[in-house]
């Protein structure tokens, strides 16, 4: 049974599209069958995928169709649902129902038995369509912009998850986006994040222009640019997330697009992420505790998961 994923925060334009790509786009490398449902009618995620999709979500709203007809593959174990501006007319008509605040949950439910995880992404404001996704939602991802505005408005966020859901249990994950770690404000708020919402903070995805070249290119960052800081920082969270949920890829795999391997010695088409890096190795010299390993983008990453200490060296001694 898919856990039902809703990325959502009330501000726009904070990452919650790079995040669903890359975060999918990694627990499908890891051999995750994983549904992506764009519900913003801005519908980028498709651009930030590279497909084109003739159908989309509006038909099944509106017009009854189920899901599975609408899905296009995007990727290996990566199928989309995808949006356009005619979602806004089906929020009309959605607005009109009795049952208007379950409608998603309805239209997903025949479609959890084939799927790890069904995402959805939501657009920049409390919708009909952001309310159904909360509540077809087992869990709740909330990226957020480490400014002073952005914190604030988590606040808000949250306790519209509880009024929706009866509880906060189901946010699972906090993701600071965009994050400049020379900027003193950024630092602090990261500190404050972390005070706040402990173990639900993820460590930072940092500010990296690959990761906006390469949804300009229709790429996850996994294809566009594997060693780039965008790319280490989504595969952490990527095994971060896949062990809090237990994900145990029942398949291998699948093989790494040609244009997706590292280049050079280190490369050998290394699987971008590794299924089973969770190797504990020695303890964190910061804190003491145990240290995790995960292999990405042909490196060998090793990490504290309690203090966010992080060393990265190239599998084969190359570069
Ligand atoms: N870590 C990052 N570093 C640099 N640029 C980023 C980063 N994350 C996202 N971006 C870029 O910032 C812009 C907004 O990101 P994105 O589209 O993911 O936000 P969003 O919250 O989905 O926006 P909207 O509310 O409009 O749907 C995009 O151009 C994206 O490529
Ligand atoms: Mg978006």
């Amino acid at each position: 049974m898919a856990r039902i994923v809703a990325v959502i925060n009330l501000k726009g334009g904070i990452g919650k599209t790079t995040t669903v790509v890359n975060l999918s786009a990694g627990l499908a490398l890891k051999g995750a069958r994983v549904l992506l449902i764009d519900i913003d009618a801005q519908g980028n995620l498709a651009m930030a995928l590279g497909v084109r999709a003739r159908r989309t979500l509006y038909e099944a709203i509106v017009e009854h169709k189920p899901l599975a007809d609408l899905r296009i593959n995007a990727r290996p174990n990566l199928d989309l649902v995808a949006a356009d501006e005619s979602l806004l007319l089906a929020q009309q008509a959605m607005a009109g129902r009795a049952d208007w605040v379950r409608v998603l949950e309805q239209l997903v439910r025949p479609l959890r038995p084939e799927y790890d995880f069904i995402f959805f992404d939501c657009g920049g404001s409390l919708t009909v369509l952001n309310q159904n996704a909360l509540m077809a939602a087992t869990e709740v991802i909330v990226p957020t912009t480490v400014e002073p505005f952005s914190v604030r408005g988590l606040e808000k966020l949250i306790a519209q998850i509880a009024r929706v859901k009866g509880s906060t249990s189901v946010v699972r994950a906090i993701i600071p986006t965009m994050v400049d770690p020379r900027m003193k404000q950024s630092i602090e708020l990261l500190a404050h994040l972390n005070r706040t919402y402990g173990r639900l903070v993820m460590p930072p995805v940092r500010v990296n222009v690959r990761l906006s070249e390469a949804a300009a290119v229709g790429k996850t960052i996994y294809e566009h640019d594997p060693r780039s800081r965008g790319a280490l920082d989504y595969a952490q969270i990527v095994e971060l997330l896949s062990k809090e949920w237990h994900f145990q890829p029942a398949r291998p795999a699948p093989p790494v697009p040609a244009q997706a391997r590292p280049a050079g010695p280190a490369g050998r088409g290394e699987p971008i992420v590794t299924g089973g890096g969770e190797v504990q190795t020695n303890t964190c010299p910061n804190c003491g505790h145990s240290l995790q390993r995960a292999t990405v983008a042909g490196y060998r990453i090793t990490y504290c998961a309690n203090c966010r200490y992080r060393r990265q060296e190239l599998i084969n001694g190359g570069g």
